[in-house]
């Protein structure tokens, strides 16, 4: 039997999924071949800059999704279209976020298609990620400095996994597991919060301390680095097996659930001062909601799955009944209430492309398993 709960969420999902589809139609109608990565007032073309070049995969990532949802025709040429000038940036050095960039178009157009070529951009994004490896501390640099590791990169080791497997690549794949063992040794703290940065000694490879780029501050707990660890670490078990890594998402999963306010979307930092603790970040609320699903999966233990799966609905019922951007018809995003770098006061409460990104891959993940009425 269907329970009426179901049957409602399958209905907000479905309709959001539609309003998504139909934003990214506008962008693409207006903006042709460009490549957002956040909003200014509701609009995706300005003049701020972009910190750091990590974004491009996530449109032609959700045309990907949408086109996995339908029979080849619009979607799939579209991602096509927008996912072939990435292709270059298999070899580019200078962003940590080649996992970003690949798995969500090539990884998902190789597995929508079988083209066996496409596989050959992967490895070498993966291989392309492993020269970011410093053998004193044992971690892939952020794009700061040789001394500088970051939570979002737990993000982007998949890749790196990938390629060592099809490759039968051992090398590659001992440092992507000592990249983990790293990160969750100096970001992940005992109750299961995260740090965003951690910077090192080069010249012994000693760990200094905690810090931030994005967070309030070292010792603070930035909720996007949060739900990129419980993301992360999820996938790093997938991949590697390693229970000590399933372990790590389950403890960030539960310090996101026992500190987000009810209705799972969280402040923009856990710890932030009360002057700005009202600014929630819907983009990590997203992230967090597809990694719960992936956990729920992914956990040993089926309570645990239960709850986690639980979870990740109450918060794409939240995105999806109080952040959708269909009431206002300026607003050029699908999702509002994202938050980018706050303290370059760029993309503060508007639409980023990632939170558009991992919000349409979740609504994509629930409704596998949203009973069809
Ligand atoms: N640089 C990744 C992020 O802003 O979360």
């Amino acid at each position: 039997m269907i329970s009426l709960e179901s049957a409602f969420q399958r209905s907000l999902f479905e309709h959001a999924l539609e309003f998504a589809g139909r934003q990214i139609g506008n962008l693409v109608e207006r903006y042709p071949d460009f490549y957002p990565m956040y909003t200014k007032e509701g609009r995706w073309k300005h003049e701020l800059p972009a910190w750091t070049h990590w974004c491009d995969g996530f449109l032609p990532g959700m045309m990907w999704i949408l086109a996995g949802r339908e029979a080849p025709g619009g979607w799939r040429d579209l991602a096509i279209r927008y996912s072939r000038p990435l292709e270059p940036r298999q070899f580019d050095r200078d962003v940590h976020d080649l996992g970003f960039i690949f798995m969500s178009t090539y990884y998902r157009w190789l597995e929508l298609t079988g083209d066996a070529a496409l596989k050959n951009v992967l490895v070498q994004a993966g291989r392309t990620m492993g020269l970011r490896f410093k053998e004193k501390g044992e971690y892939l640099r952020s794009f700061v400095s040789d001394d500088s590791l970051f939570i979002d990169i737990m993000m982007n080791v998949g890749v790196v996994f990938y390629a060592a497997r099809e490759t039968g690549d051992e090398q590659l794949r001992d440092l992507a597991m000592r990249h983990c063992l790293t990160t969750r040794r100096v970001l992940v703290r005992g109750d299961g919060s995260t740090a965003h940065e951690g910077l090192f000694d080069l010249e012994t490879g000693e760990f200094l301390k905690q810090s931030t780029q994005q967070g309030f501050r070292g010792d603070s707990c930035w909720s996007r680095g949060l739900a990129w660890a419980l993301y992360g670490f999820g996938t790093s078990y997938n991949y590697s097996g390693d229970p000590r890594f399933l372990r790590t998402a389950e403890a960030c999963a539960d310090f996101y659930l026992a500190h987000t306010p009810t209705d799972g979307v969280p402040p923009w930092d856990y710890d932030a001062p009360p002057e700005s603790r009202a600014l929630v970040d819907t983009s990590a609320a997203a992230i967090a909601a597809s990694g719960l699903l992936q956990l729920s999966k992914l956990s040993t233990d089926p309570i645990r799955g239960r709850l986690y799966d639980a979870a990740a609905r109450r918060v794409l019922e939240t995105l999806c009944s109080d952040h959708l951007a269909e009431s206002d018809p300026v607003w050029e995003g699908i999702l509002k209430g994202g938050v980018y770098h706050i303290h370059k006061k760029l993309g503060v409460n508007e639409s980023v492309m990632w939170g558009e990104y991992f919000f349409v891959e979740a609504l994509d993940r629930a409704l596998e398993t949203t009973t069809a009425p």
